[in-house]
This record gives structure tokens, sequence and C-alpha cells, in this order.
């Protein structure tokens, strides 16, 4: 499988890590620093240490965690690269999930005006969308990744085997992307994980998915118009998660979220955007398949609905959907009432 282009970096997946050593010792950097959670140091940290060697790093390590992913944290990353020495010539290597990947990128970007960064995902959402796309960030007073840049890693270094120790609900929030990228962009590859479950993940699904994330970025780097495709199943997803987040004792994580907000928006795209009723159909099967319900209730709307309405991506007041009109293709910038999103909160209450 050779290196996905992108930007102006590769996305290396076969023997990534061995191609990450040859990029170190080509590039002549002064200094290497290597960012990890408390968990990617057990986990992943010595299966890099391993393949590096000889080559010499300082280690930042900061605590796992989205609550961890602001500028207190970011400040811990710059005050250690400063006492470690780092200068315009040293690069970072953000080694964990897109907590690490995002706030290591923002912190890399904005460190002396920008060092280099590379980014080595350690989970399948950072994998297969946190990683690749050039968004760095950080969250503010409970807003998400408020903060932040456009700024391209040097390169992308995918290593598979590290998901082997990540546990099944990270694995399956990942793999909501997985299935969006599906949906949005390839109906062969919907079609593909139709029949299968998370676990069943192999090299190939994870390859064409990272393929199809980073022709959409290079198509639309800053988000102008094709790349707010993305953003499918993420208006009433991430007004779900927000809520969870603050009620429940058990948050969504991101992807479970995302997966309930694809069926709100696949009904919204059955009602407005032409998606056919199999169709809607096939989409709720897969969801159900590998997501279990949410205790979703009446009582939870004019909070989502709020939350709704003060998204970052809506435009003079309006609630903005990226939907379907088949499988494997989307339209965005498509406004509904509120009307219509609570008929399809109802809708999903009616599948379980
Ligand atoms: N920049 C973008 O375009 C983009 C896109 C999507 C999501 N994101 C961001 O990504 C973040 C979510 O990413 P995430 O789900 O990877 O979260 P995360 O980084 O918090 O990782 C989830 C958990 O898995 C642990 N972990 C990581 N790798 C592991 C491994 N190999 N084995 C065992 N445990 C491991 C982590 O320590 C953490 O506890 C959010 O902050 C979101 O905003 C960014
Ligand atoms: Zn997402």
């Amino acid at each position: 499988m050779k290196p996905i282009e992108s930007v102006n970096y590769s996305v290396f997946f076969e023997n990534s890590l061995q191609e990450l050593s040859v990029f170190l010792n080509q590039k002549n950097y002064s200094k290497v620093f290597v960012l990890v959670d408390s968990t990617t140091e057990i986990h992943c940290l010595p299966v890099l240490q391993h393949v590096l060697e000889p080559i010499k790093f300082d280690l930042i390590e900061v605590s796992p965690g989205e609550e961890n992913k602001n500028i207190d944290f970011c400040i811990g990353v710059w005050r250690m690269l400063l006492d470690f020495g780092a200068d315009r010539n040293s690069i970072l290597i953000n080694l964990g999930g897109g907590v690490i990947t995002d706030m290591g990128g923002f912190a890399a970007s904005t460190f002396k005006r920008g060092i280099d960064f590379v980014q080595v995902p350690t989970t399948l959402l950072s994998q297969v969308d946190a990683s690749v796309g050039g968004k760095t960030g950080i969250d503010m007073d409970n807003v998400k990744n408020i903060i932040g840049t456009f700024t391209q890693p040097k390169a992308v270094f995918i290593h598979t085997p590290f998901l082997k120790t990540l546990n099944k609900r990270e694995l399956h929030s990942g793999y909501a992307e997985v299935i969006k990228h599906g949906l949005i962009y390839d109906s062969k590859l919907f079609q593909k994980l139709k029949g299968i479950v998370p676990e069943d993940i192999d090299d190939e699904i994870i390859y064409r998915s990272i393929e199809i994330k980073n022709e959409v970025v290079k198509a639309d780097p800053f988000e102008k118009g094709l790349r707010k495709i993305l953003n499918y199943g993420h208006t009433i997803g991430h007004a779900l998660e927000s809520y969870s987040l603050k009620h429940d004792q058990s948050p969504l994580l991101h992807g479970e979220a995302i997966a309930i907000g694809f069926i709100c928006e696949a009904f919204l795209s059955e009602k407005r955007n032409g998606l056919k009723k199999e169709e809607l159909s096939e989409i709720i099967k897969t969801v159900q398949n590998s997501y279990p319900a949410y205790k979703l209730n009446k009582s939870f709307y004019p909070e989502l609905l709020h939350i709704m309405k003060n998204d970052k991506k809506n435009k003079s007041g309006q609630i903005s959907f990226s939907l379907l009109n088949k499988i494997g293709a989307c339209d965005y910038d498509i406004y509904c009432t509120e009307e219509e999103i609570i008929e399809s909160l109802d809708y999903y209450l009616t599948c379980f």
C-alpha cells in the first residue's frame, strides 16, 4: 500500500514506523520531541522507541482525555519545549489519539511561530480522521476546537497494530467515521461495512477511509465548500455529544454520538435531499449493527436545539446540514427547520 499523497505531505501506511525513522535521518533536526499521553506512553511508546533507536528524543507526557485538551496543558507542552531547549529546527512527534494530534499540532504550529510536527495516530478515530487534514486545536470553556490553526504536518505515519490495545468503545467510536466516509463518498466501501462489525476492520478498509478523507480535504483544505460533507451526522451528533457530556454519567463518545446523528440526518436526507427509503433502511440497519440504542428523551430536545443553533458552522441563525442524496454522495449547506429536526429525533426513537 503506497503512501497517500496529501496537500504537501505523505501519509505512510506500510512499514510506517521505519519510514518515520528514515524521515528523521534524512532531515537534520536539532532536537526531536515526542508527545504522548500516559496511556500511549505505556502501549505505543516502547514500539516507537525500539524502531527509532539510536535516535534520541525528549519525552513530553500529558494526562489522557478530552478534558485536558486545553490551554493549560498546551502551556505545559510549550514550557517543556522551552525547558528542553527546542529551537525552530526542532520537530515534535505526536504519538496518540486525536487529543494528542490536535493539541500537539496546535502547540507545534504556534511555538516560535511554528516548528515541524508529524502525526503518529494511535486510535482508529485519529488514523482515519483527526491526523489528516491539517486542523489543529484545543477546547475552551467547553467549546470544542474553538482555538486552532490550519497547519499541515510534515508527514503522517499510520501503524495499525497500535489499534490492538484500544478498548472496544474507542474502536467503535472511530469506526463511525469509517461508516461516514462510505456514506458520503464511496458506496462500495459502505456495502463492505454492511456485513461486518468494527472488530473486523482491516488495513484495506482503514487505508480506503484515509484516502477518502484525504481526497476531500485536499480538494478544499480550508472548508469553503466540499470539505463540509465530512460534517454529515455531525450537526445532530455534536449536539448530542455536548448534551451527553453535561448530563450523562457515562457520556457518549464522539463516534457514538455521530452514529445517532447518521440515523437522524439520514431521515432528513430522505425528507429533503432525495435519499431513497430503501437506502434509509440500509443505513439504520448498519448503525444498529454496531451501536446500542441511546436513551434519547423528548425532554432533551430544547437543549439540543439550543446547542445546534449556537454551532459555529451556522449562517445567520439557520441550522446547517450536510445531507446524503444517495449512499456515496453528499450535499452541504442545507438548512432544516426546528420542526424537521424534531421529527428526525422522533424518528430515531421509533428505530429501536
Ligand atoms: N483535527 C481533526 O480534523 C479532527 C477530526 C476528528 C476528531 N478530532 C479530535 O480528536 C479527538 C478525539 O480523538 P480520539 O478519539 O482519538 O481521542 P483520544 O486522543 O482521547 O483517545 C482516546 C483514548 O484512547 C487512548 N489511546 C490512544 N491510543 C491508544 C492505543 N493504541 N491503545 C490503547 N489506548 C489508546 C487515549 O489515551 C485516550 O484515553 C477530539 O478531541 C476531536 O476533536 C480532530
Ligand atoms: Zn467526527
